[in-house]
């Protein structure tokens, strides 16, 4: 899978961007992604993310878990086929969600949905909620914030995966003249807003911000900051995944570990 490290332009300061074209942009890209996912080598997710995201989680025997932008499912299915008592993935994208279902466990349901309004569900409706590389993709992640907050058990986590705010930011590896990556510039980090950049050989639309707006916000919102991990390659996994060797160099994601305060609340066993 085309790893989203490439991109170049200033991100433009205010939003302007609709969701209408956001959905649009992921429904043309749907096919090369979910093939991609589902055929071809997921270096990023399987050698260096997927594990951390897991711990995190912990034991998801008998939750009911909220996957915020599931794409075509593949977290979701894993969190079900490690004992969840129900996963629901929300995806804005049709496509994504048609495969999704098509591949769905019986215990993983998906839905077309708008992750910034989760309006269709209950407050203190489930026991974990995640969002893989999906924050960075919302003009509003305060939003989906909230409600992922609102909808979540007293003591439960959200775990987020996202791209560093050091690689959002516009500015992408240098390179000498043998094409060996040299450094990563890095510029107007503090510039946040829309940017477009390549994925899969098509335009894509996601959003910068600093590191300071996603920790205050999760904070402003009521979350505890447990833990934050900034993923890199143990050197058993760069042999199997050598095209992961800038991991060592530059960080590409992080994870924060939220939970909302209080009492822990009971799984629901199906
Ligand atoms: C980078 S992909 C990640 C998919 C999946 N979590 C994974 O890791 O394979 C981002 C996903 O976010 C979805 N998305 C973008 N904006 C969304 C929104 N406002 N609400 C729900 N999903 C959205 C896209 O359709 C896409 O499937």
């Amino acid at each position: 899978m085309e790893r989203n490290t490439a991109h170049t332009d200033r991100p433009s300061r205010g939003g302007g961007v609709d969701l209408t074209a956001l959905r649009r942009e992921w429904e043309v890209l749907a096919p090369r992604w979910i093939s991609e996912v589902r055929e071809g080598t997921n270096s990023v997710r399987e050698g260096m993310l997927d594990d951390l995201m897991l711990e995190a989680c912990g034991d998801v025997t008998g939750m009911r878990v909220l996957d915020s932008g599931c794409g075509e499912g593949r977290f979701s299915r894993i969190l079900a086929a490690r004992g969840a008592a129900y996963v629901l993935g929300v995806d804005l994208c049709e496509p994504m969600v048609a495969a999704a279902k098509e591949l769905a466990t019986g215990r993983d349901e998906y839905v077309v949905g708008d992750v910034q309004s989760l309006t269709f569900l209950a407050d203190a409706s489930f026991d974990l909620a995640i969002s893989y590389l999906n924050q960075c993709d919302l003009p509003d992640f305060a939003a989906n914030t909230r409600e992922v907050y609102r909808i979540l058990k007293g003591g439960s986590r959200f775990v987020v995966a996202n791209l560093h705010p050091m690689r959002s930011a516009p500015g992408q590896w240098q390179r000498g003249g043998a094409g060996e990556k040299l450094h990563v510039a890095v510029d107007h980090y503090f510039d946040e807003g829309p940017r477009r950049f390549t994925m899969m050989g098509m335009p894509l639309t996601n959003f910068h911000r600093t590191l300071s707006t996603y920790v205050n916000t999760f904070l402003g919102t009521g979350f505890t900051l447990e833990r934050l991990i900034e993923p890199t390659v143990r050197p058993e996994v760069l042999s199997r995944y050598p095209d992961l060797d800038d991991e060592l160099r530059v960080p590409n994601f992080i994870i924060y570990v939220l939970r909302k305060e209080g009492r822990r609340g009971v799984p629901v066993r199906s």
